[in-house]
C-alpha cells in the first residue's frame, strides 16, 4: 500500500519531528560529501514554507551510546544545512535533555532545530521505549526521511513513530524515503526488460542474497570487483595473491551452476604487485600470476560490459568494479559508468562507493536515481520489508 508523504499532511502551526539521516563522512569536523544533507531539503522546505516547524532528529557514525563524543556531533550539520536553507538553524547540545526541550519549546513557525546525536544514548539502539516518548512528545506530526536507516530498527526509526501513532499523530514518509522506496522496490517489481544488474564490492559474502535474489529476477547479473575472485577460484582459475573468501567458493560455485548462462563474469583482470598507481601492473586472461592480485575488470570486460549495459531498459547497480580509489584501476568503474549514463535505461545505483564514483564523474543526472542508502539499498534489493516503512500512515 502506497504511503502517505509529508505533503498529505496539514503541517500549518504544527511541529514536525523528522527523523534523517545526516550521516554524512567528516574531515577533521568538515563534511566532505554533504548529499544527504541536501536530499533531505526538499521535504524540510516544503515544511517550513507551509508554516510549520521542524525537530530534526538523527545519528552519525557509530558512537558508544555512552554519552557525548565530539567527534560524533551533529553540529557542523546543522550548520551546513543553515547555509542550504538560507536561515538559522538551532542546535540543541543534548538529545532529549533541557537544551533540546528549551530549543523545541521556542520553535515559531518557519523555524527548525536539530538535536545532538541520537547514538548518544545507547537507548537509541535498543529501541528504548523511555526514550522513545521522550522524543515522540516533540512533535505533532512524525516524518521518516532517513532512507539510509529505514534498515535499522532504532527507537527514532520505528518506537517513536509506533508511539506517535498510538497517541493520533500522522506519521508519514519524506520525500527522499519515498523517491527512493518507489526506485528500489517498485522499479525491481515490474521492470522493463533487458533488465540487467551490476554487482561489485569486496566480498561475495555481503553480497550472496542479492545475488540470489537478482539471478531469479534479472535478464542478467555482471559480477566485478574483488568479489569476482572468488568466483574465478570456484571456476578452477589461480586468483594469485587476489582478496578472496575461501569459505564462499562452494557458495560461489553452487550460484555458477544455479545461474549459468545469466551470471557474467570478467574475462580480464587488471593486476598489479601492490596496490599503489606506480605499481607493477598487468592484464591478465583466465589465471592470475603469483605476487599479483587482481585490482579492476579488464579492457575486454569493459567492452563486453558496456555492450550488454548498451542494449538494457532497466540497470541496477551497487558496487564498484575495482579499486577505485587507487588510479588506473578505476578504469573499469569508470567504463561502467559512463556505459550506465550512456545506456538511457532506468537505471538506479546504490551503495557507497559505487555512488560516489558516479557522483565524482559528473553523471549522477545521467542516471535516474543515486541512493543514499549503502546497507538500506542493497536491503531494498533483496527485497527486504522494512518496518520503519511499513508503519507509516497508508494513503
Ligand atoms: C548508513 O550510512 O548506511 C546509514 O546511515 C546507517 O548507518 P549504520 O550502518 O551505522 O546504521
Amino acid at each position: 500500500m502506497p504511503k502517505k508523504t509529508i505533503a498529505d499532511v496539514d503541517v500549518a502551526g504544527r511541529k514536525v519531528l523528522m527523523r534523517v539521516d545526516f550521516n554524512v563522512p567528516l574531515d577533521g569536523g568538515r563534511i566532505t560529501d554533504d548529499r544527504r544533507i541536501r536530499m533531505a531539503q526538499p521535504s524540510i522546505e516544503n515544511v517550513l514554507e507551509r508554516g510549520g516547524s521542524l525537530v530534526l532528529m538523527s545519528h552519525l557514525g557509530r558512537p558508544g551510546g555512552k554519552g557525548p563524543e565530539p567527534a560524533f556531533s551533529l553540529e557542523p550539520a546543522a550548520e551546513r544545512l543553515a547555509d542550504l536553507l538560507n536561515r538559522p538553524v538551532a542546535f540543541a547540545r543534548d538529545t532529549i535533555g533541557e537544551d533540546a526541550h528549551a530549543s523545541v519549546g521556542a520553535l515559531e513557525p518557519g523555524g527548525v532545530v536539530l538535536v545532538e546525536n541520537l547514538r548518544f544514548d545507547k537507548a537509541e539502539k535498543k529501541g528504548g521505549e523511555d526514550f522513545a516518548a521522550a522524543l515522540a512528545a516533540f512533535g505533532d506530526v512524525y516524518c521518516n526521511n532517513a532512507f539510509g536507516t529505514c534498515h535499522r530498527e532504532h527507537a527514532s526509526m520505528v518506537a517513536v513513530p509506533r508511539r506517535m501513532r498510538a497517541d493520533g499523530k500522522p506519521t508519514v514518509a519524506g520525500f527522499l524515503v519515498d523517491k527512493e522506496i518507489r526506485y528500489l522496490s517498485d522499479l525491481i517489481a515490474s521492470p522493463e526488460r533487458p533488465f540487467l544488474a551490476i554487482l561489485g564490492g569486496a566480498k561475495v559474502s555481503d553480497k550472496i542474497v542479492v545475488i540470489d535474489k537478482l539471478l531469479g529476477i534479472c535478464d542478467a547479473v555482471l559480477i566485478g570487483g574483488a568479489m569476482a575472485y572468488t568466483f574465478a577460484l570456484a571456476r578452477g582459475h589461480a586468483v594469485g595473491d587476489s582478496l578472496v573468501e575461501p569459505d564462499f567458493v562452494d557458495r560461489a560455485r553452487a550460484m555458477l551452476e544455479r545461474g549459468s548462462g545469466k551470471l557474467l563474469l570478467p574475462v580480464d583482470d587488471h593486476c598489479a604487485t601492490e596496490i599503489a598507481t606506480d605499481a607493477e601492473k598487468q592484464i591478465a586472461e583466465g589465471d592470475i600470476p603469483d605476487g599479483y592480485l587482481g585490482l579492476d575488470i579488464g579492457p575486454r570486460t569493459q567492452e563486453l560490459f558496456a555492450e550488454r549495459i548498451k542494449d538494457a531498459k532497466t540497470v541496477v547497480w551497487n558496487g564498484p568494479m575495482g579499486v577505485f580509489e587507487t588510479p588506473p584501476f578505476d578504469a573499469g568503474t569508470r567504463a561502467v559508468a559512463k556505459a550506465v549514463a550512456a545506456s538511457g535505461a532506468t537505471s538506479v545505483v546504490g551503495g557507497g562507493d559505487s555512488a560516489a564514483a558516479v557522483q565524482r564523474m559528473g553523471l549522477a543526472d545521467a542516471v535516474s536515481h543515486v541512493s543514499t542508502g549503502g546497507g538500506a539499498s542493497l536491503k531494498m534489493l533483496e527485497g527486504a520489508k522494512f518496518a520503519s516503512f511499513e508503519l507509516l500512515d497508508e494513503l
